[in-house]
């Protein structure tokens, strides 16, 4: 084995590990003094596309906690706006689309994504590069049916009401809809994967609110079309509320599955015979006292050891209340356990 090999990346493929890698989702931002100040009177999607702002908040947690891996700093709908999508993100509200995708005549109107309009990504990319050393970069994007759900509700959603009505009532159009979506993701990723990322993550965020069968037959062929086209990195491929999916969601090609709160790691690494996991600290356990904490992570290191590989995670993003130095504290204590 390369001694030189990111640790993240080792666990992803199941080799033998220094110490259990740990990143958290949404560690960019949020819950950080230091990224509200860098962020302030600047708009959300214009801070993803300027790359001083992308490089300098991708390694504010990487300085403060010391994590195996930095991601990103982006969103899932920055290749859907560069792509021509009237859309913005509203703050504390999320995702909002200016004109919703609901017929056929709207699905054409969404025209493919050229690497171009996201140089920016691949600059950002390239200078973070340039200052990670060992600690990987993670690259992402929104998987088909989570962008479709913003594209066609309009904006964030409890129930997915209008998203699946059109995927059930007319599956030619959601099918015409998809295929848009996994292109602009595969051009999304593979312009990250050549600038030079070391991995990259697929959120579907929203598909645990499916079926099995309707995730399989309206679902699953979408990211597998985007999951297979980037064989060269590890592929870590997550949703919340999906321990009915996780099958599923490790045959679209993932070789990391990542796993929210309610699925222990043991039962998972059942379901994804193989396959390494990432997760699955309940983000709100950071609000209890420390010995809890601490019980709790040990509980998910044990569980996780059980799977061929273990990247440590929270079961979804950091709440924007969460104590960052909750956060390095966990860093410490999953790196010496
Ligand atoms: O640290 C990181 O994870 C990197 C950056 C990142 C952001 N969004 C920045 C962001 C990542 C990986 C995302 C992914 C994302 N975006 C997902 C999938 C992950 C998940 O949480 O399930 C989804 C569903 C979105 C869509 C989105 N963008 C929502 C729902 C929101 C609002 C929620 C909120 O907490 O405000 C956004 C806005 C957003 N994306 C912010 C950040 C830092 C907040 C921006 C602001 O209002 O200032």
């Amino acid at each position: 084995m390369d001694d030189t090999t990111k640790v993240l990346l080792r666990a992803a493929r199941g080799e033998a590990v220094p110490h259990t890698p740990v990143w958290f989702m949404r560690q960019a931002g949020r819950s950080l003094p230091e990224y509200r100040e860098l962020r302030a009177g600047i708009g959300m999607l214009e801070s993803c596309r300027r790359p001083d702002l992308v490089t300098e908040i991708t390694l504010q947690p990487v300085r403060r906690h010391g994590v195996d891996a930095a991601i990103l700093f982006s969103d899932i709908v920055v290749p859907l706006q560069a792509a021509g999508v009237d859309l913005d993100i509203v703050a504390g509200t999320g995702p909002v689309v200016a004109h919703p995708v609901r017929t056929m005549a709207d699905v054409e109107a969404i025209r493919p994504l050229e690497p171009e309009a996201v140089e920016f990504v691949a600059e950002a990319v390239r200078g973070l590069q340039r200052e990670l050393g060992q600690t990987a970069l993670i690259g992402f994007a929104g998987a088909p049916f989570t962008l479709a759900s913003y594209l066609v509700e309009g904006g964030p959603s409890k129930h997915h009401v209008l998203t699946k009505a059109l995927m059930l009532g007319a599956p030619d159009v959601w099918h015409a809809l998809c295929t848009r979506l996994a292109d602009i993701t595969r051009t999304f990723l593979r312009v990250q994967v050549d600038a030079g990322v070391d991995a990259i993550q697929l959120f579907d965020s929203w598909a645990g609110a499916l079926s099995e069968a309707d995730y399989r037959r309206s679902v699953l062929p979408h990211s597998a079309s985007v999951l297979r086209s980037l064989p060269e990195v590890p592929r870590i491929h997550f949703g919340v509320g999906t321990a009915e999916l996780l099958a599923a969601m490790s045959e679209a090609g993932a070789d990391v599955v990542g796993v929210d709160w309610r699925t222990p790691l043991d039962v998972a690494a059942g379901r994804v015979p193989g396959k390494a996991v990432q997760g699955n600290l309940d983000p709100a356990v950071l609000f209890a006292p420390w010995e809890v904490v601490e019980q709790e992570a040990r509980r998910v290191l044990a569980e996780g050891a059980k799977a061929p590989g273990h990247i440590f995670n929270l079961g979804h993003g950091v709440l924007p209340e969460t104590d960052p130095d909750v956060l390095t504290r966990l860093v410490e204590l999953i790196h010496t356990a």
